[in-house]
């Protein structure tokens, strides 16, 4: 074949041209070699592989070429693709010729440690590890996965806004900027404007970007990150935790569908998340969390949040994600239904995930009373007039309604075995980084 009219590829196609000259457009990651051999590790944004330059098999000039590559250049490649057993991806590429498209002079990733705030200052750069790719890769799985899981549903997507005048879920935790002369929020929740979406749509979903200024620097806090947030007419709690486990386990087995090789390279345990896809995952009241932990050693009181250590102990208890029902009303937001039997609690539910990722989803079904919300929303200080037209759902044909919010990135650090969160965003976004 003539050398024009070679097949031009990706890495990730390479099995289905074993036997055949390809060429490649790649970034050199690393390089080693001996006086007759020089192995090109590659990449190009679909697969890594290796590329192998034999000195006896190729012109003296591409040799040295080989040999002078500098770490991030950009090439294409041109060779032969073979079998390669000894590595994970199985193929490699006998090299022919190299031609340099884009030069690379200290490049500042080398292959020695480096610190983890080292490597968030040069995210830009760091993106093309193997780390930060396969994650964002099965983040991106993750997001595809939820738009196909609602869609099947019978959901709509609806984008609500992200400037907005309400505080729903506390007001401490708040961005205001300045809007014409008047005070506006970063949207800490869709789910105001997904309850007014359910009543016109029965069954809706917004997936968007979510803002809280929360001082606290844990491996689970962004102070800016995405959630999906479905909301249902006509769904008791019952229903939409079936919903929310559905969801999870469809997530956990389209990744260990369609992310084999990101797992690999993360060195994810695959059947431990295949036993996360086993339903239902146990519920378990808020009373009985409380008790399980005391009788644990815990020194927890009836009324408190659970934070890390509690949540990291009630999921490893279970070994698989549990619901977390009936919190107190105290801990909760305005919006959430009173339990019909017990005024100190609201039907809410958290779930929580095993292996210390802590809780991914949070929920509830929503109070329907027009005078119970007004009085809550003036007990907690909100403006009415801002939260008119919230209360009008109340007041037109008031429907018994629930809904969740699942943090993308919290379910992103529990699939791919992540320690820390910021891992699990594309340019994370934390109380000391708003850069690069
Ligand atoms: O529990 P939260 O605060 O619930 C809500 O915002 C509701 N309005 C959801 C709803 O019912 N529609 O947040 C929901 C989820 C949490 O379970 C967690 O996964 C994630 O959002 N989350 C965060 N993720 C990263 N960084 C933060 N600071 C987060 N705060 C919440
Ligand atoms: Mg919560």
């Amino acid at each position: 074949m003539s050398e024009h009219n070679l097949p031009t590829i990706q890495i990730i196609d390479a099995p289905k041209y074993v036997g055949q000259t390809v060429k490649i457009g790649v970034w050199l990651r690393q390089k080693r070699g001996s006086g007759k051999l020089a192995f090109l590790q590659l990449r190009d944004g679909t697969a890594f592989f290796q590329g192998v330059v034999a000195k006896a098999d190729v012109a003296p000039e591409v040799f040295e070429k080989a040999k002078e590559l500098k770490q991030e250049a950009s090439l294409y490649v041109t060779g032969e693709i073979r079998q390669d057993d000894r590595s994970s991806f199985g193929y490699e590429m006998a090299v022919q010729d190299i031609e340099l498209i884009g030069d690379s002079h200290d490049y500042p990733i080398t292959p020695k440690e480096h610190g983890t705030d080292f490597l968030f200052d040069e995210r830009h750069l760091y993106l093309r590890h193997v780390k930060p790719f396969a994650t964002l890769k099965i983040r991106n799985t993750l997001i595809a996965a939820t738009y196909e899981f609602f869609n099947q549903e019978g959901f709509i997507k609806l984008d609500a806004p992200l400037l907005t005048g309400s505080a729903p879920e506390g007001t401490t935790e708040l961005f205001e900027t300045d809007y014409f002369g008047q005070p506006a929020y970063l949207s800490q929740t869709g789910q105001l404007y997904a309850e007014a979406g359910a009543m016109a749509f029965s069954k809706v979903f917004t997936f968007g970007p979510a803002f809280r200024a929360e001082k606290s620097k844990t491996r689970r806090h962004l102070t800016e990150f995405w959630m999906i947030e479905p909301e249902m007419a006509f769904y008791d709690q019952e229903r939409s935790l079936a919903l929310q486990e559905r969801y999870v386990a469809y997530l956990i087995e389209k990744v260990l569908e369609r992310n084999d090789q990101e797992l690999d390279l993360l060195k994810r345990d695959k059947d431990l998340l295949r036993s996360y896809t086993q339903l239902p995952y146990p519920r378990l009241s808020y009373d009985d969390a409380v008790k399980l932990l005391q009788d644990n050693g815990f020194d927890v009181d009836w009324g408190i949040d659970f934070g890390s250590p509690e949540e990291t102990f009630l999921a490893n208890y279970f070994s698989k994600p549990v619901f977390i029902v009936n919190f107190p009303k105290a801990i909760k937001p305005f919006y959430m239904k009173r339990h019909p039997k017990r005024p100190d609690l609201v039907v809410s539910a958290d779930l929580l995930a095993p292996e210390g990722y802590g809780e991914i989803i949070g929920g509830s079904e929503r109070d329907t009373d027009y005078d119970y919300l007004k009085a809550e929303l003036e007990k907690e200080g909100q403006s009415l007039e801002e939260y008119g037209w919230y209360l009008d759902l109340r007041k037109y044909g008031s429907v018994p309604h629930a809904g969740f919010g699942l943090g993308l990135e919290r379910m992103v650090t529990f699939v791919t075995g992540e320690e820390h969160i910021r891992e699990a965003a594309f340019f994370p976004r934390m109380t000391h980084r708003l850069k690069p």
